[in-house]
């Protein structure tokens, strides 16, 4: 396989100032090595920005209005995108070359590329080693709120770095969006290296697994998008490796004598002494409801990143997870993701069209006594989420147990399941009653409901049930 680097040389800027004469827009031309591609940019009215889409360079389309290319070494580019559909030869584009400032010019903000082959060993774990970034992922206790102390456990992940050899100021990349592209590992390295990404979707690509760690680097984004793409599986083990640290790290505090805060940690530290590990995360939670001080413990992802400049001028920068939309739609899961239960600021989560076929799992469940009885998948977002999508899934039915322990959701999608029975309890467990705004129970197939307490529903769509 041959790696062809696109580089962003502006090749036909001498020649454009020749051609004043045409009124055809003058492209500009990229290389991908040797082959020169033709990219016909647009500026953007209101932003001044410049927008281009690249062809090979022999595909001339002269109805386009262009923009004068010899302006665009001055300028930043707004967006790139490039269907690689159009080129003949196999070709690996180089996403890392626009990671960093060249010459006169700023790699663009929005990248899409469309049925590219990758070149991914600059965009894994291996290029932060090469570039002396050293990443290490530990659980840390933190107090929330002065009025109301709170106590988390954040699964952090620091990120050190050193600004002579990595250059985060460099990526202006804000989003990027791969369709239909050979997508062989997780791009970690730009969640890393590129702070303002917020955006990232990976559309019909071969990834059928989403690891931890490529979970704490999203975290970052705003808006993450991993669809059509057969999906099985997504941080499957994260509480495993959650426990296993926060074990790790109260053996260290308790043995040290720097537990924080011992009127919220008290109950925390009873527990761990009693039990000696802690092994599911449902009964620190249900302990943590049950307990007078720690109310409302927490687990969440979040990022601390250390800017290593100078020995006097080390910088620490906390950051919580900024993952509001989540987008899992058109995959393979067979039930809610555990991580999303970590994902403090979601307000969106898209799992539709994927085969969930329950809303209940021991893991995540805890039904010792119906009155109780609740499931934990949105513990961490609890106060932000305010749509579901569970739309196209294989739900059977809703029970007793709340799915959504303590969730403000406004709007639910369920149509399209297979949902038989609506346990009349089903919404009064919850928060739902004094939440919910839109249901949609289309497709299903119900042969009768109650819905009385959902007070505030504005909207119901329960059409082609068995009613
Ligand atoms: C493309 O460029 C890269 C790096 O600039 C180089 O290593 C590679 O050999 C080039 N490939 C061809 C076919 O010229
Ligand atoms: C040619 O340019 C016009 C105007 O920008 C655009 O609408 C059209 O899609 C372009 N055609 C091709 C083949 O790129
Ligand atoms: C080539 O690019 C044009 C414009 O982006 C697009 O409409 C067309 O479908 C592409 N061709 C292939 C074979 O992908
Ligand atoms: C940062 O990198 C530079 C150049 O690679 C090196 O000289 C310096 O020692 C590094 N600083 C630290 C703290 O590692
Ligand atoms: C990484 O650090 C070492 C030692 O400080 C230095 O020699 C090397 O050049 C650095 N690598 C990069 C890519 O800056
Ligand atoms: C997903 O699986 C289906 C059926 O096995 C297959 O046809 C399709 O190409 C797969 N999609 C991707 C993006 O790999
Ligand atoms: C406990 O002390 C050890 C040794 O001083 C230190 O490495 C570790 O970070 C401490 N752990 C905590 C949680 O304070
Ligand atoms: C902790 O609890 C003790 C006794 O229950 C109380 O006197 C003290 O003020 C509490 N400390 C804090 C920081 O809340
Ligand atoms: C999720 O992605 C799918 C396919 O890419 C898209 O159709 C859908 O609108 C997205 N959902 C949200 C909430 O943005
Ligand atoms: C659910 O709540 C509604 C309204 O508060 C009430 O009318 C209904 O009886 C409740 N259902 C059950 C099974 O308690």
């Amino acid at each position: 396989m041959r790696t062809l680097t696109l580089v962003f040389v502006l090749i036909a800027a001498s020649a454009a100032l020749d051609d004043t004469a045409d009124d055809a827009p003058t492209p500009l031309y990229v290389r991908l090595n040797d082959t020169r591609v033709a990219c016909i940019c647009q500026q953007e009215l209101a932003s001044k920005n410049v927008r281009c889409a690249c062809l090979p360079a022999e595909a001339k389309n002269s109805s386009a209005v262009g923009f004068d290319c010899k302006e665009l070494p001055f300028k930043i580019i707004s967006s790139l995108s490039i269907d690689c559909g159009n080129f003949t030869l196999s070709s690996e584009i180089d996403l890392h070359e626009m990671t960093f400032r060249h010459e006169h010019f700023y790699p663009p903000y929005h990248v899409e590329l469309i049925g590219c082959r990758i070149h991914f060993d600059l965009l894994s774990f291996g290029q932060l080693i090469h570039e002396n970034v050293s990443t290490h992922e530990s659980v840390e206790l933190a107090m929330f709120g002065p009025i109301k102390p709170r106590l988390a456990a954040q699964y952090t992940e620091r990120l050190e770095y050193n600004t002579s050899s990595f250059k985060p100021s460099s990526c202006k990349l804000m989003s990027l969006v791969l369709r239909s592209c050979i997508v062989v590992y997780f791009p970690i390295y730009l969640n890393m290296k590129c702070f303002n990404l917020v955006n990232m979707q990976l559309i019909d690509t071969p990834l059928n697994v989403i690891s931890v760690s490529n979970m704490v680097g999203a975290m970052s984004l705003q808006q993450f998008t991993v669809s059509h793409s057969n999906l099985t599986e997504a941080a499957e083990n994260i509480y495993d490796i959650v426990l296993d640290s926060l074990n790790h790290y109260l053996d260290d505090a308790i043995a040290n004598g720097t537990v924080p805060l011992r009127n919220e940690t008290d109950w925390l530290v009873r527990l761990k002494k009693q039990y000696g590990r802690f092994t599911w995360q449902k009964m620190l939670f249900k302990a943590s409801d049950e307990s007078t001080t720690g109310g409302g413990f927490t687990f969440s992802f979040a990022k601390r990143r250390i800017r290593d400049e100078s020995a006097e001028s080390e910088k620490w920068e906390l950051i919580p997870s900024q993952l509001a939309t989540l987008n899992f739609s058109y995959n393979r899961l067979t039930k809610i993701p555990n991580l999303v239960s970590l994902l403090g600021n979601l307000r969106e989560l898209d799992l539709s069209h994927n085969e969930i076929s329950s809303l209940y799992d021991y893991d995540m469940c805890w039904p010792p006594s119906y009155e109780l009885a609740r499931c934990y998948w949105f513990r961490g977002p609890k106060d932000s989420l305010r749509k579901l999508d569970l739309s196209y899934n294989r739900i059977p039915f809703i029970g007793v147990v709340s799915p959504w322990f303590e969730v403000n959701l406004q709007y639910l999608d369920l149509s399209h399941n297979r949902i038989k029975s609506l346990n009349a309890m089903a919404f009064n467990n919850s928060l739902l009653p004094s939440s919910l705004v839109e249901l949609n129970l289309d497709y299903n197939w119900l042969q009768s409901f109650e819905l009385a307490s959902l007070a505030r529903l504005e909207k119901l769509w329960v059409r082609n049930n068995d009613l």
